[in-house]
């Protein structure tokens, strides 16, 4: 991590907005045709919330996430993480800061076919830096979390769809992200399935403070959530809490991300 990603991160405090959106738009040109994907969306996550996003399809879901977590540029409007204006940050501080800080969960779990379990799971922590043995280490740590040790040798055409999207949270955590961003990750799992999934998500949430975005379509995850956010046509329509507290005091026990240092950080298992 460069010192100026430690300093952007020394100054968020754990009460602070974690992320904040203003008037973000994003267009999308693709020549032909032209579209507003968002058109104006101002949206604040603090520190330990867990705030689901629903809306029809085409609406910005996926875009929205994109642009919040500095995957995609925005048109016009900014994006802050931690207080800091993301479009601060060069290229490879933007890539740096994704790998340390970010974890991703798809639909579809995004697995790579040709390796194992563990090695799907130790690949974010290699792209991070970390030598090969410590990857491997705290993969196995990630996993254990996970419930999966005893499939971390398999590939991922074994394992079922749960224990799929399970590895995928599990290579989310490995790097001991500040938050999750998850699309539709329950989307493609059965009812019983997917409250295993959120359960374990809520269990992250409650005993080390993780932030996570959930885009779904279905109300019965989203009211999991502490919060959810409804979107139409590339604007927010309604933002409303379900809870007033979040796990925000529980964060505050694992150490500021200042002083998460590859050495420093400690395993979620
Ligand atoms: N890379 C792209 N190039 C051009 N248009 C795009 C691109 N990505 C998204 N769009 C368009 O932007 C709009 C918003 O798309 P987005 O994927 O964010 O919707 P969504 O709410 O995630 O939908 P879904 O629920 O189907 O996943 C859509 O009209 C879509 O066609
Ligand atoms: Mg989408």
């Amino acid at each position: 991590m460069t010192a100026k990603q430690s300093s952007l991160l020394e100054q968020a405090d754990a009460r602070e907005s974690l992320i904040e959106a203003t008037e973000v738009h994003k267009t999308y040109d693709t020549g032909k045709l032209t579209v507003q994907a968002l058109k104006g969306v101002s949206l604040h996550i603090q520190r330990g919330e867990i705030v689901a996003i629903m809306g029809p399809s085409g609406c910005g879901k996926t875009t929205l996430l994109n642009c919040l977590s500095g995957l995609d540029s925005v048109s016009s409007g900014i994006v802050q993480i931690a207080g800091q204006d993301i479009r601060g940050f060069s290229d490879r501080e933007l890539t740096a800061f994704r790998a340390h800080e970010m974890g991703f969960v798809f639909q579809t779990y995004n697995l790579l076919p040709v390796l194992t379990g563990l090695e799907n799971v130790e690949l974010p922590l290699l792209v991070s830096g970390v030598s090969s043995r410590e990857a491997r280490v705290r993969a196995r740590a990630s996993i254990e979390r996970v419930g999966l040790l005893d499939w971390a040798r398999h590939r991922p055409a074994e394992m079922s769809g749960g224990q799929r999207q399970r590895f995928a949270i599990a290579r989310a955590l490995a790097t001991m992200p500040s938050i999750v961003w998850a699309d539709e990750p329950t989307g493609a799992l059965d009812s019983t399935t997917s409250q295993e999934i959120i359960d374990l998500m809520l269990d992250l949430n409650r005993e080390h403070g993780l932030t996570f975005v959930w885009v779904t379509h279905a109300m019965e995850v989203a009211r999991q959530a502490h919060r959810l956010v409804t979107m139409r046509d590339g604007l927010i329509e309604n933002d409303r809490s379900f809870k007033a507290e979040t796990s925000v005091p529980l964060a505050m026990e694992t150490p500021p991300l200042s002083s998460r240092g590859q050495e420093s950080r400690q395993s979620y298992d």
